[in-house]
């Protein structure tokens, strides 16, 4: 059996897999997120060894004492800093903050971050958040020995080893990311050095052994830790999505339109994301948009509810609303790249209801999503299969209103919320059978066709969307 940790951002999960790939058991811890400031987003490193812990304890010693392998997947970007002794110096930055926008203008304007990450320096990546600490404060920075992110920080608790693999090393504009390795040319601009930074291996290669002290306070053996991926990267792996044609719209706080690729192939200028794939030789670009269940949870809060709340009321499919929802809550990547856009809802009138809200918000981030399509397009990129994974998946209206704006019939798997965990745990199986070839297609629980009746009406109001968010970006 093989055992995939996701570290997430709202939530910890746990996944065991045995031979055959079945899903026996999984637990989840929940994480919350700490806002100081407008536009900042941090987490406790801490916080995560205790939900690690809580989802090991919450996984039967029997289940646990089979296992043979254990991959690690995580959110992207996030800058855990330690100092010597391995103990953070301050909260991680995540990958949704943008307190280092100047930084990353900044820095976006020497060409060779581009060049070399094939990414636009986005301030949710890990440079320029470093660059920002050694504004604020040089002291803090000097005592900076390790940069990690936040599943490699599980790893060094796992296994006391400094690793990370190529897909989460290629969200720290720090990698070169054609080459697969750390550029120190691009270190070297942000103060710091190879030595500050994990050793590389693929996501499929073996990263450590768990710790003899965990392996017996969790039941287990001499239990090898796999490299592991992003986790869109790790989704990918869990989804099958390996193969050019192949793509992945994720439902989560983040929401990403993932397309394998076979080649490194960056365009930067669109704001699509191009990284390392977690499995060797394979790269990906994706479209990213910052809230997405992010932004469907924070509507549900303001009327007292959860997302199934605010959302279970609505029927099929309808016409998109004259009301425009944008989910800009913390800034945008894809397509915009602005720290300081915020969100809006436009054309409310007085028939409009807590559902007929919950409608345009869903809308607004299906909008979202399809300038991530037009983006990926710009790049060359198709996508010709489409699965969709993530809780979001759990809204019937929300996958119609998506296959009928993106124009693309919608595979849901079995299983569609685990996809990250779940690649975690093949990524493990990867590194101690040697068989990169087990990231097959899952089973589809069913396919979401475009309403065909609809598609021009979702057309028109993409296109009244795109107006929107270009005025609120002249605004902010
Ligand atoms: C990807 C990104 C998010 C996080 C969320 O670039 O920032 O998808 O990985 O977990």
């Amino acid at each position: 059996m093989y055992l995939g940790l996701d570290l997430g951002t709202s939530g910890l999960k746990g996944v065991v897999i045995d031979e055959a790939q079945n899903v026996v058991a999984q637990a989840t811890a929940a994480l919350s997120v700490d806002r100081p400031n407008t536009g900042w987003s941090e987490q406790d490193p801490t916080s995560w060894i205790r939900a690690a812990e809580e989802v090991l304890d919450a996984l039967a010693p029997k289940t646990l004492a089979g296992i043979r392998a254990i991959g690690l997947s995580g959110q992207m970007h996030g800058a855990t800093m330690l100092n010597s002794a391995d103990e953070p110096l301050a909260p991680c930055i995540l990958w949704n903050d943008t307190r280092s926008a100047a930084e990353a203008a900044e820095m976006d304007a020497d060409q060779d971050w581009r060049a070399i990450s094939g990414n636009i320096v986005f301030p949710g990546f890990t440079a320029p958040k470093l660059a920002w600490q050694r504004a604020q404060s040089p002291a803090l920075f000097d005592q900076i020995a390790k940069v990690l992110l936040p599943k490699d920080y599980l790893r060094l608790w796992l296994t006391g080893e400094y690793a990370s693999d190529m897909s989460d090393a290629a969200g720290t504009s720090w990698l070169d990311t054609g080459a697969r390795d750390w550029s120190d040319a691009l270190l070297e601009k942000t103060h710091l050095s190879r030595e500050h930074m994990p050793r590389l291996v693929e996501g499929s290669q073996l990263s450590g052994n768990l710790r003899p002290a965990l392996a017996a306070r969790f039941g287990m053996g001499e239990v090898p830790v796999a490299g592991g991926g992003g986790d869109n990267a790790a989704s990918a792996v869990g989804l099958g999505v390996t193969e050019p044609g192949q793509g992945f719209v994720s439902l989560g706080t983040s929401g990403v339109l993932f397309a394998a690729t076979e080649t490194y192939a960056p365009d930067a200028e669109t704001a699509v994301h191009t990284f390392c794939h977690a499995l060797p030789d394979m790269w990906h670009q994706m479209g990213v948009i910052l809230a997405c269940a992010d932004a469907l949870n924070w509507a549900a809060n303001l009327v007292s509810t959860d997302a199934a709340g605010l959302t279970g009321a609505l029927g099929p499919l309808e016409a998109p609303s004259n009301a425009l929802f944008l989910p800009y809550l913390g800034g945008e990547r894809t397509p915009l790249n602005s720290a300081s856009i915020r969100g809006g809802w436009f054309g409310i009138d007085h028939g409009c209801d807590s559902t007929a809200l919950a409608r345009t918000v869903l809308e607004g981030i299906t909008f979202a999503l399809t300038d991530c399509r037009d983006a990926l397009r710009a790049t060359g990129t198709r996508i010709d299969r489409l699965l969709a994974t993530g809780g979001g998946t759990g809204s019937e209206y929300w996958l119609a209103a998506l296959a009928t704006s993106l124009e693309l019939p919608l595979e849901l798997p079995e299983n569609s919320d685990i996809g990250a965990a779940f690649g975690a745990a093949r990524l493990g199986m990867m590194s101690a059978t040697g068989d990169t070839g087990l990231a097959t297609l899952p089973k589809i629980a069913k396919t979401i066709e475009p309403n065909q009746a609809l598609v021009s009406s979702f057309r028109d109001a993409h296109s009244r969307y795109k107006a929107a968010a270009n005025t609120l970006k002249e605004l902010s």
